[in-house]
């Protein structure tokens, strides 16, 4: 566990890879999930890469891209990317340039790893997961600060994201943001977001909306659940394009 004694070039390496991260957006989280690794020139190594030139191409151009090679038995890499619905393609091919370099890098060899950035997802894995409702990968983010009158909060909040649910499952980007004024007269609004992947089909789009709108954590300034197959998020202030 000592680090006491690393040699400095390790030390210079180390600053050069901090100054380099920092330069880009940090992730918000990221999961190397599978219990399995690979090694460098083999076929799943080969089709990872392929598919990681593919999304980085394909995802800019609707805001989603999913993919998968190889022919091998348990040499298949399956993934897919998303962009949050209002980033632009080129602030699109920036996140899954980096989101798919940065978790390569991670969670170095293993055979499936997910990453989450406030623009973008990456998820690749060995097995076929598209069309399933991912509820392994998911974390929770809330503002440390409360709201004043959680009831009124809590009540239009969930009114919005529910009615921005029903909104995204029906569309075909799967994405919806909206916000609502608390208190007519008052200056206070609620912005809210809604989106699942794109592989998903619009009921089970709902459901997993449904089920993290349940999971929200609640009468904060701000709270996310954030998936591998869904995120909603709302804020006091405006957070995305219209
Ligand atoms: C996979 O690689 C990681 C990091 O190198 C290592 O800690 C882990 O034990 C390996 N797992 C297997 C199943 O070989
Ligand atoms: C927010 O409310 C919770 C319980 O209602 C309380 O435990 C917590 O200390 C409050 N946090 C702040 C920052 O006031
Ligand atoms: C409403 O609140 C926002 C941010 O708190 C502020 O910038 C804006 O000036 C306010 N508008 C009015 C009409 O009070």
């Amino acid at each position: 566990m000592s680090s006491s004694k690393l040699p400095p070039t390790v030390l210079v390496l180390t600053l050069a890879l901090l100054f380099q991260t920092s330069l880009g957006a940090d992730p918000l989280s990221y999961v190397c999930y599978n219990t399995q690794n690979f090694t460098s020139n083999t076929p799943f190594d080969s089709s990872l890469k392929t598919l990681i030139a593919v999304l980085t191409y394909q995802t800019p151009l609707t805001g989603f891209g999913q993919a998968s090679f190889g022919q091998y038995y348990n040499q298949q890499a399956y993934g897919l990317s998303l962009c949050r619905g209002d980033v632009s393609p080129s602030d699109c091919q920036t996140c899954v340039s980096e989101a798919t370099s940065d978790l390569l890098g991670r969670c170095s060899y293993n055979k499936g790893a997910i990453i989450w950035y406030d623009n973008c997802l990456f998820k690749y894995s060995d097995q076929d997961f598209f069309g399933q409702i991912d509820n392994s990968n998911k974390f929770y983010l809330a503002n440390v600060k409360n709201v004043s009158d959680p009831a009124a909060f809590n009540y239009k909040t969930k009114e919005l994201l529910s009615r921005l649910a029903e909104e995204a499952y029906e569309s075909p980007k799967m994405y919806a943001a909206g916000e609502v004024k608390l208190e007519e007269g008052k200056n206070m609004t609620v912005y809210g977001l809604t989106q699942c992947t794109r592989d998903l089909s619009s009921d089970d789009c709902k459901k997993c909306l449904d089920d993290a709108i349940g999971e929200l954590p609640m009468g904060k300034e701000g709270g996310r659940v954030v998936g591998g197959s869904c995120n909603v998020r709302y804020e006091i202030y405006p957070f995305f394009k219209e």
